[in-house]
């Protein structure tokens, strides 16, 4: 399902470097698993995959087929933590092309940005037809999201009346508090619950993730058996062989010696949401005190022919781990030409992934010779119980990581600055104060 190749580390960390390190990450791995670091009231995820609630999932699956029979349209609502994970696994399972295939409905995601243009492309997509809505947020009052469930909630009730929208909304979200939370119970909106255990960016296979990918035609109990896979493999296994000590260890150590902006690589488009998630995994659990790698990700084989050029000659700061799979059993062969027109008939008869391979391959090979260290994942398919691995093994890794750093993986403290300034300068009451002094600011600016 999921195998680490660590052959094109060697060479910036050696054997005896990385067993050097096997103190610090048991002493992560236990303090992890036995709940005793900072944050481990957030470590609800570690045990998920084997207690997701039965009735919830039922529930669940049961809103899904509801959604899936009554709109041919879905509208996602969230941001951060409540957003990227459902939108990766339904672009990586089902492919970044999901919309335009035959399945029913058709999935947007919403309240993840403030473009009118995004807004107005979304409304004029579902035109007149058929939607549900799932809003998606923890604290209940994110503003991205409340500003887009607000505007979906009168769209909604307009088309079909107070009555008939309120079975056409879902909200999940915290189990007792929040403004949603009492929106949801005072309106009847079925609800489905986030786990107090549980951030937001670890939340993926919570219904924050599955409501949307059971919504999608993914098979949820596939995605979790992955999961459970994964963590028993994870949980146990405290030594090298663990593939998470081995990431966690190797991403330590080439920090320690410098690199400090990890390159998530992919040479298929359906990852590219997956990435999104990881950076937003692995950013907020470690950029913090001053610290951490910084999780940045390119598309090869495009991004070759734009960023290819730093990554193989700009400063020597980068590593790369690299995510390797097959989505596609079917090949795309190329065709023989008789004129030869293009040279390229050395290449007929093979398939464009046989092409795709060497290009990882040749790219793995110069990244190493140009210092740039990489790392593969390598997953076995594009399919349900890879997700659910991925995904555990992320989570596990960057909280070893975590720990290893000496910061506290589970909390986000720095997310609040913006927020503050946004809401001083939209005049929210009780930030006059603040307001004045951005507004000095903005003008001297000027
Ligand atoms: O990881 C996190 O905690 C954040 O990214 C949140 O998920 C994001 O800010 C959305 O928060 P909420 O679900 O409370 O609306």
């Amino acid at each position: 399902m999921l195998r680490l190749d660590i052959s094109r580390v060697k060479k910036a960390v050696t054997e005896e470097e990385l067993n050097s390190l096997i103190p610090d990450l048991r002493r992560a791995h236990e303090t992890l698993i036995n709940k005793e670091g900072p944050g481990s009231e957030y470590t609800g995820w570690l045990e998920l995959p084997e207690k997701t609630d039965k009735d919830e999932l039922s529930r669940l699956k049961a809103a899904a087929d509801k959604i899936r029979r009554g709109s041919s349209v879905l509208v996602v609502i969230g941001i951060g933590g409540s957003y990227l994970g459902a939108r990766a696994a339904i672009e990586f399972i089902k492919g970044g092309f999901y919309n335009s295939g035959a399945t029913s409905p058709e999935i947007y995601f919403l309240g993840n940005g403030l473009s009118t243009d995004y807004y107005n492309e979304i409304i004029r997509i579902i035109g007149d037809r058929d939607f549900s809505v799932n809003v998606i947020s923890k604290s209940g009052g994110t503003t991205e999201p409340a500003v887009a469930f607000r505007l979906f909630k009168s769209l909604i009730e307009e088309k079909y009346g107070k009555e008939d929208a309120r079975t056409r909304i879902f909200a999940t979200t915290d189990a007792r508090r929040g403004a949603l939370k009492t929106l949801a119970d005072a309106e009847g909106y079925e609800c489905f619950v986030i786990p107090d255990d549980i951030g937001g960016r670890y939340s993926v296979l919570t219904p924050v993730g599955l409501l949307p990918m059971l919504a999608a035609g993914i098979d949820a109990d596939r995605v979790l058996g992955g999961a459970r896979t994964m963590m028993t493999r994870l949980v146990c296994e405290k030594s090298l062989k663990s593939a998470a000590w081995r990431y966690a260890g190797i991403r330590n150590a080439l920090y320690n010696t410098g690199k400090n902006i990890e390159l998530l690589t992919y040479f298929e488009p359906r990852f590219r949401f997956a990435a999104e998630w990881w950076k937003q995994l692995f950013g907020e659990s470690e950029g913090k005190e001053n610290k951490g790698i910084f999780p940045a990700s390119a598309e090869f084989t495009a991004d070759l022919h734009s960023l290819g050029q730093y990554i193989q000659q700009g400063e020597r700061t980068l590593f790369e781990t690299i995510v390797n799979f097959r989505a596609e059993k079917e090949d795309v062969i190329i065709p023989h030409m008789r004129d030869d027109f293009d040279g390229l008939n050395y290449l007929s008869g093979k398939s464009i992934s046989y092409i795709n391979d060497k290009a990882y391959a040749g790219t793995a090979l110069a990244h190493e010779d140009g210092g740039v260290p990489n790392l593969t994942i390598e997953l076995s398919g594009a399919n349900e119980e890879c997700f659910g691995a991925l995904v555990y093994f992320f989570e596990f890794s960057c909280a070893l990581s975590g720990y290893m750093l000496g910061v506290n993986p589970f909390n986000q403290p720095g997310v609040e600055e913006y927020k503050r300034n946004m809401f001083a300068l939209l005049d929210k009451p009780g930030f006059g104060e603040l307001a004045g002094k951005l507004r000095e600011r903005l003008d001297g600016n000027k």
